[in-house]
């Protein structure tokens, strides 16, 4: 039986390379994982207990039953409530619950994307944005990331590529793989550039939004006085429970332009029935309770991304750019023919020294080749070893 074609296109590189360092573990390897953003797998980051108790009551009281297909009532009041504290008027009715913002960007592509239409993203950028287009007629077109000037937007670049068959113009704020966040400046002109060109709106993926180093981080709704915009988020990455599969997107249309993809995102949400009903109350348990916590953990990756960039610095053959916020590093490999294969790299890396990497092309063909991303949540005694690991790869 043959594939379809659109699944045998899809490539996840995070994930891609666990396969074979799950065959170095099962031949008793013990392999260092920096693939993965999730801070779970790692000690020190854990979900707040007041979070867990809230989806364990809910399990206990049997709310395990179908919820309503949009998000329960409470959950989108309450996110309502954290996006209009970011600046811009979001009422319980702007807000739709999802299996994390990955469905939601499914849905956000089923809904837009008609044959030959064009989603243009930040390279280099999170895989599904490249991966799941496809899946519906589109296609994904990469605008640049400025590596010689801390992986800002190339704005130029953006009005060059935009044209009537984009219809979504995404920002991932603060980036990953890069870790840039975006001035307030830079976000005015992102939407001053989307006004001119009336069938596109802006996804704005600000699942990083609380872990924003700069001070700087903004809203892109909070700045749009008439371009639409959706902003994402959830509860995976600044509330540390990314197995929940719980996230939402928030419609920002001051003038409507939306409402007949709205009617179709609604029916593809109705369609796949509900979110997970009690995960739904622990996120819920998230937003209206204290937040102190995440002072913690947020100096607490601070201190493990210090560690990591000095490391970095001491080292010949590799540097980064400090990132403004997220969790990871986007490393530039100096030796140009280790560059050109960066694949090959961390496979070698992985095969020769038990440190697992994403290869940069993972990310964005064109504009993260010659690159590894890691992520910098380890404990620093498990990033030291992994740092001897990858020096000693180096010089040999
Ligand atoms: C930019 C970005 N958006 C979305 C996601 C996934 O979000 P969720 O867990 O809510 O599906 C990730 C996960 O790494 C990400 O980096």
């Amino acid at each position: 039986m043959d594939v379809a074609s659109r699944a045998a296109a899809i490539e996840y590189a995070i994930r891609d390379v666990v396969v074979p360092a799950v065959e170095l573990e099962a031949q008793g390897h013990a392999v260092i994982r920096l693939n993965i953003g999730d801070p779970l797998a790692y000690e020190g980051l854990p979900t707040p207990n007041h979070m867990v108790a809230a989806f364990k009551a809910a399990l206990d009281r049997q709310d395990n039953g179908y919820s309503p297909s949009y998000g329960i009532p409470e959950l989108r009041t309450a996110i309502a409530s954290s996006e209009s504290s970011k600046g811009w008027g979001c009422s319980a009715g702007d807000v739709y619950v999802t299996h994390g913002v990955t469905e939601a960007l499914q849905i956000i592509f089923a809904a837009f994307l008609e044959e030959g239409d064009t989603v243009l993203a930040p390279g280099p950028h999170y895989p599904p944005y490249m991966a799941y287009p496809q899946m519906y007629g589109g296609s994904t077109t990469e605008y640049r990331l400025d590596s010689a000037r801390g992986w800002r937007i190339d704005l130029d670049d953006i009005r060059s590529k935009m044209n009537d068959s984009v219809r979504l113009l995404v920002l991932i704020n603060p980036n990953n793989p890069t870790g840039n966040v975006a001035t307030p400046n830079e976000v005015d002109a992102l939407i001053e550039i989307a006004r001119s060109w009336p069938k596109c709106a802006i996804i704005a993926d600000e699942i990083y939004d609380g872990l924003d180093f700069t001070g700087h981080h903004c809203s892109v709704a909070s700045r749009s006085g008439e371009v639409p915009v959706i902003t994402l988020n959830g509860v995976s990455k600044v509330y540390f429970a990314p197995g929940w599969r719980v996230g939402y997107m928030a419609w920002h249309d001051p003038l409507g332009r939306m409402e007949p993809v709205r009617d179709g995102v609604e029916r593809l949400l109705r369609s796949r029935l509900c979110a997970s009903t009690p995960a739904q109350y622990g996120f819920l348990a998230g937003l209206a309770g204290e937040t102190g916590w995440m002072g913690g953990h947020r100096a607490r990756i601070q201190e493990r991304m210090g560690y990591c960039l000095n490391r970095i610095e001491a080292i010949d053959g590799i540097d980064c750019e400090a990132p403004g916020g997220a969790f990871y590093l986007f490393v530039r490999i100096a030796d140009p023919e280790m560059a050109a294969d960066d694949k090959r790299f961390v496979l070698d890396l992985l095969h020769q020294h038990h440190v697992l990497l994403v290869h940069g092309s993972g990310f964005s063909p064109e504009f993260g080749q010659g690159h590894f991303r890691m992520v910098c949540l380890p404990p620093t005694e498990i990033l030291a070893e992994a740092f001897d690991r990858i020096e000693s790869f180096l010089r040999s």
